[in-house]
């Protein structure tokens, strides 16, 4: 697993100043979520913040490369990587969520609690999303037949609480 980085480098670092100033608010969840979103847009990164093996993603699944974790434990940076048809199974989460396309296109469907289908988008490069449960039902599916990536920030220290996802609804 990489590393917490306490002081990241290069163009992770302003992001990760940004989602700092919003936490330290304590806003509520959704304000917090919404805000983290402004600053995914502010400071979006590019695909290279990766490795180009690790921006080839795996053949088995969506693959999660852990970027920043707060040491306070406040929140995590994380990014996904997406070939062609992968996706996540329905589910939600334990906390507040935001994140940004940085590559390729992600197609997400937003269900509610019976599991009907709300509403779905194409996100692509530069589109953000931030949400915070309840309501948070959603499946994110790469439809495009190119890899995708995206950043996801979490209010949590996933490395420690395992998965951001709260319950799978299959
Ligand atoms: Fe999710």
């Amino acid at each position: 697993m990489p590393a917490t980085q306490i002081r990241p480098a290069g163009q992770l670092a302003p992001l990760v100043a940004g989602i700092r100033s919003v936490v330290e608010r304590h806003a509520d969840w959704t304000e917090t979520a919404l805000l983290v979103a402004d600053e995914l847009r502010r400071n979006l990164l590019t695909p290279d913040v990766l490795t180009p093996e690790q921006r080839l993603g795996s053949p088995d699944d969506y693959t999660g490369h852990t970027l920043h974790v707060e040491p306070d434990g406040s929140f995590s940076v994380v990014a996904l990587v997406w070939r062609p048809g992968q996706l996540t199974r329905i589910h939600d989460h334990i906390t507040w969520c935001a994140f940004a396309v940085i590559q390729g296109v992600e197609h997400e469907e937003l269900y509610s609690a019976e599991l009907e289908l709300l509403g779905e988008s194409d996100n692509h490069v530069g589109d953000v999303s931030g949400f915070a449960p309840p309501g948070d039902i959603h499946r994110v599916h790469n439809t495009a037949d190119t890899t995708a990536i995206s950043i996801h920030v979490y209010g949590t220290d996933v490395t420690r609480v395992g998965s951001s996802a709260r319950r799978y609804y299959d």
